[in-house]
């Protein structure tokens, strides 16, 4: 499908708020827009495997599409997910229903890394997000951005150790205090493949790239120093550097650091457009940190959704308000959950949207 001849964007504001434009609103999306909360996901979802949904892109598109069908949101997500850079390195990953995802044959030690395909070839071999992303882009007939993203290196290594979600990350820590040269290695290897990808999601019509470092919470500024913060960087200045190597125009991109507050002034310093934040920190003591030249991003608690849409718009329009005093996107400090009722994600959208903005 051709990537060269997109639909003229309509609504811009995701795009303008990233860079720290002017907006006549306040854009908004959410994470995990697309997913087991919504009926409709689940229809399709009861047919299919959730990887085979991510690798067909006629259903990955579809997928994408639903929630924009219901709210008034400012950007669309491509249907995917991070753990498709694992899997194209030649690890098996299973999504199991009501547990998440599993790796039957996690890596265990250093030599289990020689097992794995640093080499793929990227183009092809995730081929199917390049061509979801095109045709999605098509199908949103320019409505809104579309935005890609990936997993990061240590986040993408935990799970590749772990064999799936953990309380404590300490075997995959255990890699960085005992195996720290295999470490490096294993996320120096990741970086050059993340910068790829994204790149040709670029390529293929992403317009904006978030990077999701959804475990950094667990490490703490020493670890995340050595182990996280120097990977973010080279992925910044890599996509940025094959972007202009490859003729394509600079797109904005997000870090989301999960629990990360230790590393704010450290992010804000890393190059990323936007720094996307979990709930846990006050929208007035972010913004004190990194300024005005970076873009926030965030962060109401996903569980505020469980409360009624009278309540649920007290609290957005608080927390618009504290934060628009600068560059800014609303979202939530983490993903959906399968158990929230699609009318909290309304009653947030249009209670970010109704938020006077004074700046
Ligand atoms: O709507 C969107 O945000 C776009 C799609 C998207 C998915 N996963 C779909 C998905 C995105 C951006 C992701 C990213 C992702 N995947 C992350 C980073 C964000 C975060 O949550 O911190 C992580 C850690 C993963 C790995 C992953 N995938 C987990 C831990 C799980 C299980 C948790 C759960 O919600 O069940 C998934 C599965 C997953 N990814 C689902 C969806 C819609 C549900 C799976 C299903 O339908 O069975």
């Amino acid at each position: 499908m051709d990537s060269s001849k997109f639909p003229e964007l309509k609504n811009d504001s995701l795009l303008r708020a990233a860079t720290g434009r002017s907006v006549s609103r306040i854009p908004v999306w959410a994470m995990r827009q697309a997913g087991r909360y919504l009926p409709e996901f689940r229809q399709v979802r009861e047919k299919h495997d959730f990887f085979e949904m991510c690798r067909t892109p006629e259903l990955a598109c579809q997928v994408t599409l639903q929630p924009l069908e219901r709210f008034d949101l400012d950007a669309a997500i491509i249907f995917s997910d991070i753990l498709v850079i694992p899997q194209a390195v030649g690890m098996e990953v299973k999504m199991v229903p009501k547990q998440g995802p599993v790796f039957p044959d996690p890596l265990q030690t250093p030599d289990d890394l020689q097992k794995l395909n640093f080499s793929v070839d990227v183009h092809t071999e995730l081929k199917y997000v390049y061509d979801a992303i095109t045709l999605t882009r098509h199908r949103l007939e320019g409505k809104v951005p579309l935005i890609g993203f990936t997993g990061a290196p240590w986040t993408l290594m935990s799970y590749m150790i772990e064999g799936g979600g953990s309380k404590t990350m300490s075997k995959s820590k255990a890699w960085l205090y005992r195996h720290r040269e295999a470490s490096h290695k294993l996320l120096g290897n990741l970086t050059e493949i993340i910068v790829e990808y994204l790149s040709q999601q670029v390529v293929a019509g992403a317009q904006l790239l978030q990077v999701f470092e959804s475990h950094a919470g667990f490490l703490g500024r020493a670890l995340f120093n050595e182990f996280c913060l120097p990977y973010l960087v080279r992925i910044r200045d890599g996509v940025r550097a094959r972007l202009s190597a490859l003729g394509q125009d600079k797109v904005a991109m997000t870090i989301f650091a999960k629990d990360a507050h230790y590393a704010l002034s450290d992010l804000a310093a890393s190059g990323y457009e936007v720094i996307s934040l979990d709930w846990t920190i006050e929208p007035q003591t972010a913004r004190k940190i990194v300024g005005n030249g970076v873009t926030l991003q965030g962060n109401l608690d996903p569980c505020a959704l469980y409360a009624k849409p009278e309540r649920i718009r007290e609290l957005t329009n608080a927390m618009v308000t504290e934060f628009a005093s600068g560059p800014y996107i609303a979202n939530l400090g983490h993903g959906m959950y399968p158990d929230m009722s699609p009318d909290g994600l309304a009653a947030f959208v249009n209670a970010v949207h109704e938020t006077k903005i004074i700046a």
